[in-house]
This record gives C-alpha cells, structure tokens and sequence, in this order.
C-alpha cells in the first residue's frame, strides 16, 4: 500500500501527527523531514521495525543507523557513557546536523549499530522532526530516506517508488533547508574524528573542543570492511567510502581542465553523449548540446542545491554529470565529499 501523504507547513498541530504517532509506535517506517534531507525512520528500539529500513532501502546489515532523539538527555539515556566533548558539543550544536558516535547501552538494538558497540545520536533541527520525537516518546533511527548508494532526498518528489511503497506515512514540509547529510563526529577514540563531514563545518567544532583528527584517519575506516586493515581501531563509519550519494549519470569531476580540452573529451569516439554540467564559472566551452546549470559559489547555497540539481538532471536522462570541482577550502570540504562519492565508479 502507498504511504499517505501529510503536508505540514506550519508548525503541526498535534492531530496531523497522531496517525503517524501511531505507525511508529506499531513499527511502520515514516518518511520524515529534517534540516538536512529527509530520512526513512522507524522507532529505534523495535528491531521489527528497523529491519523493516534495511529491507527497505537495501542497505548492507553492516552500515548501522543514526538515532534520532528529541534533546541531550534522551541522547544520554541510550549511551553507556557520555564524554566531557559530546556535552560541549551538544550543548552548542544541538538541535542541528551533528551526529555524534558514543559508547552504546543495552537499550540499543543490536540491528541499529550493525552489533557494534557504538551507537550514532543527533537531535534534528526541524520543527517536524522534533514534534514527532516529542509525541511518539521514542528514539527514531532514520537514514537518509534514499535506496543504498543513491543521492539522498531533499524533497518529496525525489522519493523513489521503492521508499513510497515501504513507508505508511510521508510528512511532506518542503525543500530541506540543509540540503546534504550531517557531519558525523566518532568521540570512542582518544581524539575524536569527523568520520562523514557535513553540513556542520571542521572549523566549528575545533574551535570548541580542539584539532580533530585528519580526514585520511576516518578514510581508512572502511565500511564494506569487517576486516579492517586497523582492527584496533574503535568505530568504522560504512556510509563513508565507496561510490555513494550517486545519480544514474555517471558524475565526472572537472578540476582545471583547460577549455580546449573540454570538448575534445566529450567528442571521443562512438555515439554522442547526453551531457549535464554543474558549473561554477561561465563555460562558454561546453560541448553542445549540454545542459549547463550555473551552481551558487557560496558552498552554503551550493550544499542546499546539490541533490535537488542531481536529482533534476537525472530526470533529464543524461549520460555523463560534469562537475566543476569547487576548490579545495575548508567551507568545501563536505560538498567536495559528496561530489567525489558520486563520481566513484
Ligand atoms: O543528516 C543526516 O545525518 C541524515 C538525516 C536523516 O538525519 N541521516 C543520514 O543517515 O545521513 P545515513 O544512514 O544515510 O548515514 C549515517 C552515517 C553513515 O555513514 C553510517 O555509516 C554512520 O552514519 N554511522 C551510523 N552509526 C554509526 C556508528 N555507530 N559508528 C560509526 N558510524 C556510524
Ligand atoms: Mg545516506
């Protein structure tokens, strides 16, 4: 059966979330709207439910979830222990797009860490998010609400038929302000790391809690590998490498490529491709015909653009996604991460 769909534009009066409330609590999956894109979420601590996401998006056993909690103490009730940082920076990020990776308790389910020890906790910024947390009293494990491996929606209608068909409700509140995933901060470690960067930047954190540790540190923390190379190490974040956040167009990422080239490129034997490109200067160069979209230079704006841009274009049918690659500045560093994942091949 479809989902019904909820269109919430203010802040919602608690009757359109009572029939939602109750799909939760009777382990259906919501789609739910948060600062950041909008996430597939089913009460954490029924593992029916869970799995119910897993099957749903097919997402690897292996990659665990983020929980979704209404403020700081609910987040202290699912962790075994809560470190001096994780107070500092909830208490100055939360409710925002900070994930923070903790010790777990036994109130956790075994299927939402994929079994490890640590659980992923973060308060959302979005009036509907946090209403629903409050009304359902209970933890919400949502990933983003996108089959494995493709780009994550920032609007109802980027849902895919898969997602549509496996939800009972979607609470439809409009473009996410965010646009890309929050940055996932792992604190079981002597110094804590940025095992995902985000929509919340390096900069700010460090400037709480002092230098994290570099980005190739978590890089080697690979998902797809049980069999780590650093067992040692504490908690490996699955969603980290790989192709990931991919468009069916295969994404090629232009980095000062002379304009002479450009078109040479695009005229490489065989039949002619359909080409897209996201520009961020003028490309009086580009192959014709070409779908050039002229991308914001603020990496804000940029971030808030991306997926609905990659979305659109796939729509479009196209064969190749030209990117040119903003330049390598801290503010970029989470929408350069982005980028190079869906350019994976
Ligand atoms: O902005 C967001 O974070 C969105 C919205 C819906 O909240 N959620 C999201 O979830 O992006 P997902 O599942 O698409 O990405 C979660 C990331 C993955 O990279 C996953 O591997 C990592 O968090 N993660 C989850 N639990 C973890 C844990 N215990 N240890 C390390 N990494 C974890
Ligand atoms: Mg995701």
């Amino acid at each position: 059966m479809a989902a019904r769909l909820v269109r919430i534009s203010g802040r919602p009066p608690l009757t359109l979330l009572r029939g939602p409330v109750r799909a939760l609590r009777a382990g259906s999956l919501l789609v739910i709207p948060t600062e950041t894109v909008y996430g597939l979420g089913a009460n954490a601590l029924d593992p029916d439910a869970v799995q119910r996401i897993f099957e749903a998006k097919g997402r690897p056993a292996t990659n665990p979830l983020i929980v979704h909690v209404a403020n700081e103490s609910d987040a202290r009730a699912l962790a075994e222990s809560w470190p001096e940082q994780a107070g500092v920076l909830a208490h100055a990020f939360w409710p925002g797009p900070l994930t923070l990776v903790v010790y777990r308790n036994r109130s956790v389910p075994d299927i939402v860490t994929a079994g490890g020890p640590t659980v992923a906790l973060r308060v959302p910024d979005h009036f509907v998010a946090l209403s629903l947390l409050e009304a359902a009293h209970t933890p919400i494990a949502a990933p983003s609400a996108n089959p494995s491996g493709q780009v994550s929606p920032t609007r109802v209608e980027h849902l895919s038929e898969r997602i549509r068909q496996a939800a009972a409700y979607i609470l439809d509140a409009g473009p996410c302000p965010g646009g890309i995933e929050s940055t996932v901060v792992d604190l079981t470690g002597p110094t804590p790391r940025i095992l995902r960067p985000g929509l919340l930047g390096r900069d700010q954190i460090e400037s709480l809690i002092g230098p994290l540790l570099p980005a190739d540190a978590s890089a080697r923390h690979s998902p797809e590998a049980p069999s780590s190379p650093n067992p040692g190490e504490a908690a490996r974040s699955p969603g980290v490498l790989g192709r990931h956040y991919a468009p069916r167009a295969r994404v090629l990422l232009i980095e000062r490529t002379p304009s002479s080239d450009v078109q040479a490129f695009f005229s490489e034997g065989g039949a002619p491709l359909r080409i897209g490109w996201l520009a961020l200067r003028d490309r009086p160069d580009v192959p014709t015909p070409c779908h050039v979209l002229r991308m914001p230079t603020d990496p804000e704006a940029y971030a808030r653009e991306l997926y609905d841009t990659l979305q659109r274009l796939d729509e479009v049918g196209l064969d190749v996604i030209a990117v040119d690659l903003p330049p390598d500045e801290a503010a970029w560093e989470a929408v350069r991460d982005r980028l190079r994942r869906a350019s994976m091949g």
